[in-house]
């Protein structure tokens, strides 16, 4: 059981509170994404795996810049199983279009850019996370997309203390 501090719990929860109120999150429903998981459940099973990873291991994060990033990585806009790109094109293009369209209406620092544009490391072409949020944000991604993909899991329980994802 990994003990999360209140004061970093309400960081959390009140970052996924006002980001999940945005439309052009809530739009993100509307994209399927590893099997019939929809983009919306996934970035929140990355923001709340990264999370996790972070509490559980006492490492110091920005808890904003990681949230913010982890809810935008995946802002392509597309339905994987309709894109005109090949598998490789689409791992190494989708961040930097995710921060150009996330960049059309929030304005994202050079900290969560870097986190969204490195996600995809180890894959050739994409860069490699350098701060600690983008590593948790790249290996939350991997660890989660493997779950969805390869045991249909869709969802953790909603975020609490008692909470085990990892
Ligand atoms: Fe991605
Ligand atoms: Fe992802």
């Amino acid at each position: 059981m990994v003990k999360i501090s209140d004061e970093d719990f309400k960081i959390f929860s009140d970052t996924m509170n006002g980001l999940e109120a945005m439309p052009e999150i809530q739009r993100l429903k509307n994209f399927r994404q590893h099997g019939d998981n929809t983009t919306y459940q996934h970035v929140c099973n990355v923001a709340n795996c990264a999370f996790y990873i972070a509490e559980k291991h006492h490492l110091k994060v920005d808890i904003v810049t990681m949230t913010t990033a982890a809810m935008f990585h995946d802002y392509y806009l597309y339905d994987t199983r309709e894109m005109s790109y090949t598998n490789y094109q689409h791992a190494v293009l989708h961040p930097k279009l995710s921060v150009e369209n996330v960049s059309r209406f929030f304005p994202l620092t050079d900290h969560e850019k870097e986190i969204i544009l490195s996600h995809m490391w180890p894959i050739p072409g994409c860069p490699r996370p350098k701060s600690t949020e983008a590593k948790l944000v790249c290996y939350a991604d991997t660890y989660v997309a493997a779950l969805e993909m390869g045991l249909g899991r869709h969802a953790w329980a909603p975020m609490d203390r008692a909470m085990v994802c990892c």
